[in-house]
């Protein structure tokens, strides 16, 4: 029997969903915001291939949506550490009507280059589907705990160097950026994070977990969890 419950979280707008089914619940809001058209700014990491790949077979058609990405790697798109590749290869390949338009972070360039691009590119966007993963240091995106680049308020995007694995530069959305989507999703799986979701959801607001930092945005934060990573929260 798969367990799945979800929970709002006591004085925080977090909605928690603990599912073993985190890859299709996942996958098919994705889907369902792609049949609707509008943005979608997809993540990287290991975590999301399998998700996308529900929605390119759930949902085919992208030719309504506008595709950006929360943050890149500084890595040419066809290194393996690519976001953009994690995409290509378990979304974009796998569509039969390609995104009316996509935005990949030009990791080939130089960071600063590629971060005054995403910003100039973000003026008066807005995102409609915000999917975030979950770093094992509480990171979301590519803003990392106690980095100069969490307090960028002035621009729509940063650049800055890794605070986890892989040790390359990284290109990011901004907090505020972040914070603007109209629906904000975190998938996360794995023991690895029980802690970081533990910090992020279930403990204080700090610099020091910046997925924490989610809660002061005024949509609700919809956690997609699996039932390992989510063993430490409280409630
Ligand atoms: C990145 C990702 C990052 C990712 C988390 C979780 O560039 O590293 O955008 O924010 O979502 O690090 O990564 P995993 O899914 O690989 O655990």
């Amino acid at each position: 029997m798969r367990v799945t419950y979800a929970s709002q979280i006591a004085a925080s707008n977090v909605d928690l969903h603990v599912t073993e089914d985190h890859v299709e619940k996942v996958g098919d809001l994705i889907a369902e915001q792609a049949r609707a058209g509008g943005s979608i700014v997809l993540t990287g990491g290991t975590t999301p291939g399998p998700a996308y790949r529900r929605a390119a077979a759930t949902a085919p058609d992208w030719g309504r949506v506008t595709v950006w990405w929360g943050d890149e790697r500084c890595v040419r798109p066809d290194d393996e550490r690519s976001n953009y590749l994690v995409a290509k290869q378990n979304l974009l390949d796998l569509l039969e009507r390609p995104p009316r338009a996509v935005h990949r972070i030009r990791g080939e360039l130089q960071p600063a280059d590629a971060a005054g691009e995403l910003d100039h590119a973000l003026d008066g966007a807005e995102l409609d589907l915000l999917l975030l993963g979950l770093g094992s240091d509480g990171h979301v995106a590519s803003l990392f705990p106690g980095s100069p680049q969490l307090d960028v308020e002035n621009h729509r995007a940063t650049s800055g160097p890794a605070g986890l694995e892989p040790w390359v530069d990284r290109v990011t959305m901004t907090l505020p950026t972040l914070l603007s989507a109209h629906r904000i999703v975190v998938h996360v799986a794995g023991a690895g994070k029980a802690d970081a979701v533990a910090k992020a959801f279930g403990g204080e607001i700090s610099r020091d977990v910046p997925a924490s930092l989610l809660r002061v945005a005024p949509v609700p934060v919809e956690v997609w969890s699996d039932a390992a990573a989510a063993a430490k929260i409280d409630g």
